[in-house]
């Protein structure tokens, strides 16, 4: 295994829950070693970017104005197998089809408003990382 790179993003209904320090305490403890971190607001298109590989889905619209509906969280994560490792640690998109005790399955509402993104291959965790952060915002963080 290797060291890998994964962007999350603490969704609104996350910030909107008052649950940044729950989710991120969660994350941390998990063994994801935070190298970048912000807070910001998404516009329709910028979210729209983000998501562009689901552009024709029918939940495209719904999707760009949830994520820009209020502050949201980006962060960069490194850990050994991390893209992976995170998706099991989020759980699945419906939150109803979550494994018990992920961070879906506790604390999201609905399959559109699932609290937190984890990227979905190696190759998306360093383009989606790229998309909020420059090279020289992240941090080379040992052992945080
Ligand atoms: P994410 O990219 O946010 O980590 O979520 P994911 O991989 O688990 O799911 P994905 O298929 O990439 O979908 C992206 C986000 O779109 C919203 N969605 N809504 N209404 C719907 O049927 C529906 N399906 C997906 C969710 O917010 C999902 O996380
Ligand atoms: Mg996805």
């Amino acid at each position: 295994m290797s060291v890998e790179r994964t962007l999350t993003i603490l969704k609104p209904d996350c910030v909107k829950k008052g649950l940044i320090g729950e989710v991120i305490k969660r994350i941390q403890e998990a063994g994801f070693r935070i190298v970048a971190i912000k807070m910001m607001q998404l516009t329709p298109t910028t979210a729209g970017g983000f998501y562009a590989v689901h552009k024709e889905r029918p939940f495209y619209g719904e999707l760009c104005d949830f994520m820009s509906s209020g502050p949201c969280v980006p962060m960069v994560l490194e850990k050994e197998n991390a893209v992976s490792d995170f998706r099991v640690f989020i759980g699945a998109t419906n939150p109803a089809e979550a494994e018990a005790g992920t961070i879906r399955a506790n604390f999201a509402d609905s399959v559109g408003e699932n609290i937190i993104h984890g990227s979905d291959s190696v190759e998306n965790g360093v383009i989606e990382s790229n998309y909020f952060f420059a090279e020289s915002d992240i941090l080379a963080v040992k052992g945080a």
